[in-house]
């Protein structure tokens, strides 16, 4: 497996590929993988003839206040383990090639990013929209995959290359748990072993409130419910419990449509986020 740094290098194995009748399928990320990255990488096999991961621990997707100094870096392990689970090529670019001198635009997708994640980390999705239209431009894939652990920004991005009528699929892969329920994230990392085990508490409870809405449940109940058993388990604070379009992240009162429950709230110094599919019956 190739480790590629600059755009015209990009660019040369990219058209190799294509001039051999072959197809992209990428994978972005930050980094620091696990076997919730690695099933995207999975997945992705069934897109495309290649399959291309990149790594670019985004700055513009953080806000001053966030772990952007603190974010792990392993690139040398997820190296290895891109090569072994068969990639064609890693797009490693430097923040220089990502954002040169001068650089100046920035794409913004009003509506599904206002809410949830959007209302409590100004300007991550502009960071995120931008990063993933310009990865877009760099690599130009066929299929791009994304994990429903960030299920907003699956949105976002479904959104973003309707409107800008990319050429590109988008394809959105479940979230991978710990045989406990709790998502994988790279975030996990920072939680004490107390911590982790409380952690277990967030999919649970999301998982019965779910089932509560479902049958029918008063929905406020069924979301204070939640609230006070994450509180319980020591989340502190929690950003947020709520019901949402599970297209447009519209926040619903009521189940009339297909929707996802979202929760985001922080154990110690961690911030996690989960969601899980309410089909009303
Ligand atoms: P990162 O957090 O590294 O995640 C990369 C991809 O892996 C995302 O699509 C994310 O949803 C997916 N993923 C993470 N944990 C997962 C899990 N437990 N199950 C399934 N998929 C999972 O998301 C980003 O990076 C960035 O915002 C990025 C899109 C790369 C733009 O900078």
């Amino acid at each position: 497996m190739q480790t590629i740094r600059e755009i015209d290098a990009l660019r040369r194995v990219v058209a190799a590929i294509r001039r051999d009748g072959g197809s992209v399928a990428l994978v972005p990320t930050m980094g620091a993988l696990h076997s919730g990255h690695m099933a995207l990488i999975s997945e992705a096999k069934r897109h495309g003839s290649h399959v291309a991961a990149s790594i670019f621990v985004n700055p513009t997707q953080f806000a001053p206040t966030e772990d952007l100094a603190s974010y792990p870096r392993r690139e040398a392990a997820d190296e290895a383990l891109l090569e072994a689970a068969g990639c064609a090529f890693l797009w490693a670019p430097s923040v220089a090639t990502m954002y040169p001198d001068g650089y100046a635009t920035t794409i913004s997708v009003s509506g599904v990013s206002e809410a949830f994640e959007g209302a409590h980390r100004p300007g991550h999705f502009g960071g995120v929209a931008t990063v993933v239209a310009k990865l877009f431009g760099q690599v130009r894939p066929d299929v791009v995959l994304f994990g429903e652990k960030d299920f907003q920004q699956l949105a976002v991005i479904r959104k973003m290359v309707r409107d800008l009528d990319l050429d590109v699929r988008i394809v959105g892969v479940p979230t991978q748990r710990d045989a406990d329920g709790l998502a994988l994230s790279s975030r996990n990392a920072y939680l004490s072993e107390e911590e982790r085990i409380a952690a277990r508490v967030l999919p649970r409870v999301l998982l019965e409130a779910a089932q509560a809405i479902r049958e029918g449940a008063d929905m406020d109940e069924a979301l204070e419910r939640a609230r006070s058993a994450l509180r319980a388990a020591g989340f502190d604070p929690i950003d947020y419990v709520a019901l949402a379009d599970a297209e447009t992240l519209t926040p619903l009162d009521g189940l009339d449509r297909p929707a996802r429950l979202l929760a985001a709230a922080k154990l110690g110094r961690t911030r996690l986020i989960d969601n899980v599919a309410v089909e009303p019956l």
